[in-house]
């Protein structure tokens, strides 16, 4: 393990490699020690390292107007909001622009809750969905191991992903909204699958209740379409995101329908560096190098590269779907991990204590697909007990 420092609350294990730089799906130490980054920092680091067009972005905002806040009106986050409903699925027409992931979840819980006049909210057993007091109360198993809260702001059932019958009978009249990951990420990777989705979705309307899509890990081409919901063609009332939508820039975003919107008046819902200049203009860049250098067909082609060439060594099974993905290891994940950190191949753990989730910069090509089959295929079970 890597010393600690004694002035930070160090309250997260790190790994043995401290990076200095970063050259596109690549990080580097102060001795010049090269790592191939199969984890994306958690899945933000979606255009990798060194992205001329987003380090231009950057600069040329910070020159011009480095912060003003929504007390004023700023033609960036015109523009950014413009591109991001453009690229959201149809019928998620309107954004509110937030710093992270928990901050759009937070929101969205709190716009279903008022919205519907309802107290409930049915989230799924294995979710995550961020450490605010809402997010992490709809995150299943937060209230046994760090929750700290007395109580949760609001009611919630937690309903099996693998049983669509029992998330329906969940799904009642006090029902503000059902949220889900298209595919849990924490978890390890595992994906929810357009059936189940569908159904969701049924039971929503049913109820009438929404549907909240957390696609704070999913989104952003992540999955190899601009988001879950394309993918599994599921239409959400809210859609969360945040992670690689400013590819290491801290931003997030709460997309909804005009419906939801016209709920919502001056005052409802706040915040100081929620869309701010310099988020908006890496937003629109990464929104624009996604659909010009044809990102989503390479994560599409990448996914089924690693699928194809990595259920080696000891890899017995890979989940997820795009460039989230789970290859279940016969060995405890850890292990695994720290053997191909050795490699010098960074990859993350997950809730599953035998999953390595992978989650890539959505620009990887084929020769590191090999590195990272290779690198699998020199361990063998016995290496790593
Ligand atoms: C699906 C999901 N939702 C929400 C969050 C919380 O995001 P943040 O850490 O930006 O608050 C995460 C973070 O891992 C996540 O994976």
């Amino acid at each position: 393990m890597a010393e600690t420092h004694a002035r930070l609350i160090e309250v997260y294990p790190t790994l043995p490699f401290e990076p200095v730089r970063g050259s596109g799906a690549y990080l580097e130490d102060a001795a010049g020690r090269r790592v191939l980054d199969f984890y994306g920092g958690h899945a933000v680091a979606a255009l990798g390292y060194g992205h001329p067009r987003l380090a231009a972005a950057l600069t040329e905002q910070a020159k011009r107007l480095f912060f003003q806040s929504t007390a004023v009106k700023l033609a960036v986050r015109n523009t950014a909001a413009e591109r991001l409903a453009a690229f959201a699925p149809a019928g998620l027409d309107r954004v509110f622009f937030v710093n992270s992931g928990a901050e759009a979840n937070e929101n969205a819980l709190r716009i279903a809750i008022r919205a519907t006049g309802r107290s409930k909210i049915v989230a799924l057993e294995h979710s995550f969905h961020g450490r605010s007091a809402a997010a992490s109360a709809v995150t299943w198993g937060a209230r046994e191991r760090w929750y700290g809260f007395p109580r949760t702001p609001m009611d919630i059932a937690f309903a099996p992903r693998d049983d669509a019958s029992a998330l329906a009978a969940l799904v009642d009249a006090d029902t503000a909204a059902v949220i889900a990951e298209p595919v849990q990420g924490q978890a390890g990777a595992y994906d929810l699958g357009a059936e189940y989705l569908t159904a969701a979705r049924a039971a929503c309307d049913a109820a009438g209740a929404l549907l909240i899509l957390d696609e704070v890990q999913t989104g952003v081409g992540r999955l190899g379409e601009p988001f879950g919901a394309d993918l599994y063609d599921v239409r959400a009332d809210v859609l969360t995101t945040a992670k690689g939508l400013g590819a290491g820039f801290p931003c997030g975003a709460v997309i909804m329908t005009e419906d939801l919107a016209s709920t919502l008046k001056a005052g409802d819902l706040g915040t100081t560096f929620g869309g701010g200049p310099l988020a908006c203009a890496v937003i629109e860049t990464v929104i624009d190098t996604i659909e010009s250098d044809g990102v989503l067909a390479n994560v599409r082609a990448m996914s089924s590269l690693i699928r194809e060439q990595c259920c080696v060594g000891p890899i017995e099974s890979i989940s997820g779907a795009g460039l989230l993905l789970g290859l279940k290891s016969r060995v405890k994940a850890a292990c695994l991990r720290d053997a191909l950190l050795e490699r010098n191949v960074l990859v993350g753990t997950s809730a599953d204590p035998n999953v390595v989730r992978l989650l890539p910069p959505l620009i990887i090509d084929a020769i590191h697909v090999e590195k990272l089959a290779e690198a699998l295929k020199e361990l063998d079970d016995e290496s790593l007990q």
